[in-house]
């Protein structure tokens, strides 16, 4: 059989336990794919020992799709009774329906369920599904088949990409959402099915607002039983590619380092070995059993507001008008929480009437503190472990890295540089700055740096070296 065939084997290259199972591209760029639970990004990477514009190539997918932040894809989608919208286009919808519609988003967390099957044949929520049709695969299906149509056509739009479109061995960056590898193979399956559906779809997606029930049901009743080839050729751990975004291009590091990459859905932590980690090329040493995953990130930050705002807005008297402002403001709440961590306050309007959240207020509601307590709590005892290890070994010193959105918050910040382990000899823990300074090349374009903390897991999943089981 030849290498051409082998390439276009019938399914994704990841086997039960995540790993390849195929690694022959013909191509030499390959790019990496974070399907988030709040925004999608991707990079490509064409191996080079430095990070140049030439050959690390974050991707415009949000520019592509008409979404406001260049870099980050909306994970949304809306039903409605004739059609699915997606992405951006899903978010303008609610907007304009008001209270009136329920956007689906953050569904990247079916995944996380204890029975993967059960959960992913489940119905969707009624109130986000009118027509009572779908089921969670087909939302993550649907919206997977339309991020792979972004992507390539991205690709397209690039020149030094456009000749490998469609063509590129595709990563995925996951979290650890269960012990074992298991799940890495369902969404392996996932992205093989997702391939389809685009293919099936191809005409309708260059403008996608919107496509209709029936163009759906069809392609998704046919993909499951004759999955394209989703070009999948490995998965990251998200926290293991945060690392590598910033230590494959630094010339040594010395010292362990704990990384801490807070998402919308998932918390992920992990650590390395000092100097494991050197450049693009070089192996890096994960610490055995330092990966650690919480279902416990921004989106918990983001409801708790949004049950504050409920709580206040006093002239939603009936159930029903409290339904339309959870509708109405569920989708503003990511925007609003980043506004209230910088400014301490945020304004919310809602028919007319105002809404003002404070910061105060927040640091004070239990349920806040609550959630403090448990990220600091799982991040001490991480960095116990980790800290153990390395004085045992005989560092002195631990390094920090902040990633993911969550990164912004300020108590996060402050839980990194407050917080020591008791390991007596460890003397120093440094906290790594959030964007490396390579970064700052103004070839990137302006938007790069705003949105690094969130892009570096796609780049690192691409850059990275995977070890076969990974
Ligand atoms: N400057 C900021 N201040 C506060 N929060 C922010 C800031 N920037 C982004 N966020 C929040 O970060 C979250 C998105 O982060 P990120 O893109 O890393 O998550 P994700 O990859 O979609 O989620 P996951 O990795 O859990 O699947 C959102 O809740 C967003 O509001
Ligand atoms: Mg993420």
């Amino acid at each position: 059989m030849g290498e051409d065939q082998q390439v276009r084997a019938p399914q994704s290259g990841i086997g039960a336990g995540g790993v390849a199972l195929w690694s022959k591209p013909q191509t030499r760029w390959r790019i990496c794919i974070d399907f988030g639970t709040a925004t999608s990004k991707a990079s490509a990477w064409r191996t080079h020992p430095s990070p140049t514009a030439d050959y690390l190539k974050p991707l415009p997918l949000g520019a592509m799709a008409g979404g406001s932040k260049p870099f980050l894809l909306d994970s949304a989608l809306l039903i409605d009774k004739g059609s699915v919208w997606f992405g951006p286009a899903a978010i303008k919808r609610a907007r304009e329906l008001g209270g009136k519609a329920d956007l689906l988003r953050s569904f990247k967390t079916f995944l996380a369920a204890g029975d993967l099957d059960e959960a992913l044949a489940l119905k969707l929520r009624r109130s986000a599904d009118p027509t009572a049709t779908y089921t969670h695969r087909d939302a993550i299906l649907m919206y997977l088949a339309y991020l792979l149509d972004i992507v390539d056509r991205t690709a397209q739009a690039d020149p030094d990409l456009a000749a490998e479109a469609g063509k590129t061995p595709l990563r995925f960056a996951h979290p650890m959402w269960r012990r074992g590898l298991a799940s890495t193979a369902v969404v392996a399956r996932l992205f093989d099915e997702a391939a389809f559906i685009r293919e099936r779809l191809a005409i309708h997606f260059p403008d996608p607002d919107s496509i209709p029930h029936v163009m759906l049901h069809a392609a998704l009743r046919e993909a499951r039983n004759a999955p394209s080839f989703g070009r999948m050729q490995a998965a990251i751990f998200e926290a293991h590619a945060a690392a590598a975004a910033h230590f494959s291009f630094t010339s040594h590091n010395p010292h362990p380092i704990l990384i801490f990459d807070m998402g919308a859905g998932t918390t992920d932590l992990t650590a390395f070995e000092s100097g494991g980690i050197r450049s693009a090329d070089a192996s890096m040493t994960e610490i055995d059993e330092s990966r650690r995953t919480l279902s416990l990130a921004c989106d918990e930050v983001d409801l708790i507001l949004l049950n504050m705002v409920v709580d206040k807005a006093k002239f939603a008297k009936d159930s029903a008008s409290r339904r339309r402002l959870w509708y109405a403001l569920s989708p503003a709440m990511r925007a609003a929480k980043e506004v209230l961590f910088t400014e301490k306050a945020v304004e919310l309007q809602f028919e007319g009437n105002q809404i003002i959240l404070r910061y105060k207020d927040v640091a004070a509601n239990p349920r806040f503190k609550a959630f403090r307590a448990a990220i600091e709590a799982s991040y001490t005892e991480c960095l116990e472990f980790v800290s153990r290890r390395a004085a045992a070994s005989g560092h002195d010193t631990i390094d920090i890295l902040l990633a993911g959105g969550g990164s912004s918050l300020p108590f996060i910040q402050e839980m990194a540089q407050r917080t020591r382990p008791t390991a007596a000899r460890i003397r120093k823990v440094r906290v790594a700055s959030i964007v490396p300074d390579w970064a700052y090349d103004p070839s990137f374009g302006e938007d790069f740096v705003k949105s690094f903390p969130q892009m570096a897991i796609a780049i690192g999943g691409a850059v990275a070296r995977v070890p076969v089981a990974e």
